[in-house]
């Protein structure tokens, strides 16, 4: 579905955030893309989203093709119009208005009146706090309930690429479980994830597929339960020396861990 080919990104053409990143999303999976701060992994998701130059960065060269089509440098209205939305990274919601109208927002580029309308049944029926908090303002919403909106909003464009930017970040465990399930759920119901994790134990719960990003490249990638298992993976994002027992245990779509105490990216 999605091919990324020796992806070279640099920001003000000085700094350097992608060296050479290739990477391939299949149609129908969740694939999950670890990394510490810095990696690349928001400058990834914003060259595929068209929001690069939103942020003053810009493609040097290699390509991005979605469903055989080239489309590096793509506005975010034609991507998403194409079926890419990005989730991005902090949320970003309309704080001052309210959950309806940010809502209503994410389903402006979308023509056809009875899509939006299946669209939003959708996202009440995955989020039904969105539907009973409809007048009242996004700001007003626990950080939790704002990345729901923030996920809710984006799947009024009824995407069939969901590109989903640290969700986690900042969230109680408990919540971060319930991302994780939506994901799973999203997922379920036919939508293809790409998700940037800094929670290693929710993405590669969730994912069936994952790469490591370090300093704008790939440095790993394989099935979600190689990497839960690899070495390095575990000192760097995992905490702990493999342990064969759980690293059978994460299997794809096997159900979400607790949350381990992380030792590179606990905040
Ligand atoms: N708008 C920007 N202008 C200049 N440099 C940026 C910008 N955004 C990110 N960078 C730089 O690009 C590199 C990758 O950043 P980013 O993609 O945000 O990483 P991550 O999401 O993995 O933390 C970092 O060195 C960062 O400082
Ligand atoms: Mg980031």
């Amino acid at each position: 579905m999605l091919q990324i080919r020796n992806l070279q990104v640099s920001y003000g053409g000085a700094v350097l955030a992608l060296r050479s990143v290739s990477l391939d999303v299949r149609q129908d999976a969740v694939v999950a893309v670890l990394g510490s701060n810095g990696a690349g992994k928001t400058t990834l998701l914003r060259s595929i989203a068209g929001t690069l130059s939103d942020h003053g960065g810009a493609v040097d060269h290699g390509a991005i093709e979605f469903e055989g089509v080239n489309t590096a440098g793509r506005s975010p209205s034609a991507m998403a119009a194409a079926g890419v939305v990005l989730v991005p990274e902090g949320r970003r919601i309309f704080t001052s208005l309210t959950v309806a109208e940010n809502l209503r927002a994410g389903g402006f580029g979308v023509r056809d009146r009875a899509r939006r309308t299946t669209a939003l049944r959708r996202v009440h029926e995955l989020f039904p706090l969105l539907h009973d908090r409809a007048d009242q303002r996004a700001g007003l919403l626990s950080g939790g309930q704002q990345q729901m909106l923030a996920i809710g909003r984006a799947l009024m464009a009824s995407p069939r690429l969901l590109l989903i930017d640290e969700p986690s970040l900042g969230l109680a465990p408990q919540m971060v479980g319930r991302i994780g399930e939506v994901i799973d759920e999203i997922h379920t119901q036919g939508t293809t994830v790409l998700l940037i994790e800094q929670n290693a134990t929710m993405a590669l719960g969730v994912a069936s597929h994952a790469f490591v990003l370090t300093v704008g490249a790939v440095t790993l990638q394989g099935s979600a339960a190689e990497l839960a298992a690899d070495q390095a993976v575990r000192e760097l994002y995992l905490g702990g020396a493999p342990k064969p027992e759980q690293a059978a245990q994460a299997t794809p779509a096997s159900g979400l861990a607790p949350t381990p105490a992380l030792r590179r990216w606990t905040a």
